[in-house]
């Protein structure tokens, strides 16, 4: 579904990310972790096509076909979303327009449905994101993503100050985005950053990756890295020969 090769990416002509790889096929789910400033959002900012984001060396492929050089609004178009970590407010554009232009003219009508859902009915006439709570921004990145419906979903930090309810309630998000219970298809993939794993208790992941300084020093399973880390710290991942 998604293939990263060898991808070097500067922002403000400073290099982020060396030399970057990663595959993940479709049905799959992979976690992403690395301390503050390792450059994961970076990752998904440079997969996702932001502009600021140079790719100054490697490619980024989605389902075989070389995106690197597409624009953000063609990645979107061909099936790629990305939940923001901080995403803006948009001032003057309400968050039912939003919702509706990702369904569709022809599924415009499940825009009530699908806020309910993420306990969001009451904030649809409001402008996207603006004077939202922490909790409230992000389970309207995934709102938006259920309605865009993409192929391959990238989430940064879902969970990051959303209250314990509400966790099981994006955890169930990220599930039906990825269609998670319809697994035997293998149409959808995805990649999810998160530094506590507590969305990992709601959503299945099959691999995970850390990155530190802008490189991928260790892959295996999500579950095995995360106790490891809380064990040792991330400077002792990368004296830890397993990979
Ligand atoms: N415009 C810029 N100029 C210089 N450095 C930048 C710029 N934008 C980002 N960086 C740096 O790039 C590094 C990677 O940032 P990034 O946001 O990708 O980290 P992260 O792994 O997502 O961290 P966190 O866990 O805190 O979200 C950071 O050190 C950041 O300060
Ligand atoms: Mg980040």
């Amino acid at each position: 579904m998604l293939e990263v090769k060898d991808l070097t990416v500067e922002v403000d002509r400073k290099t982020i990310l060396h030399n970057v790889n990663l595959a993940i096929d479709a049905g799959e789910t992979h976690a992403l972790l690395g301390p503050n400033g390792s450059g994961k959002t970076t990752l998904l900012m440079a997969i996702m096509g932001m502009p600021r984001y140079r790719i100054k060396k490697g490619q980024v492929l989605f389902q075989g076909k070389d995106i690197t050089k597409l624009s953000i609004d063609e990645r979107a178009r061909l099936g790629i979303g990305l939940a923001f970590q901080r995403p803006p407010a948009v001032r003057g554009v309400k968050t039912r327009q939003i919702v509706e232009l990702c369904l569709g003219e022809k599924n415009a009508k499940k825009v009530e449905e699908l806020a309910r859902k993420l306990n969001l009915a009451a904030m649809l006439e409001r402008d996207v994101n603006q004077g939202f709570s922490g909790g409230e921004i992000k389970r309207s990145e995934m709102l938006q993503l259920l309605a865009q419906n993409p192929s391959f979903a990238m989430f940064d930090e879902p969970e990051s100050g959303v209250d314990l309810d509400n966790i099981a309630v994006v955890g169930e998000a990220i599930n039906e985005i990825l269609q998670k219970e319809r697994i035997r298809e293998k149409k959808k993939a995805g990649l999810i950053v998160t530094h506590t794993g507590h969305i990992l208790d709601y959503v299945n992941a099959d691999r995970g990756h850390v990155l530190m300084e802008g490189t991928i020093v260790c892959e295996g399973n999500p579950r095995d890295l995360f106790a490891d880390i809380r064990a040792h710290g991330y400077e002792e991942c990368v004296k830890c020969r397993r990979c």
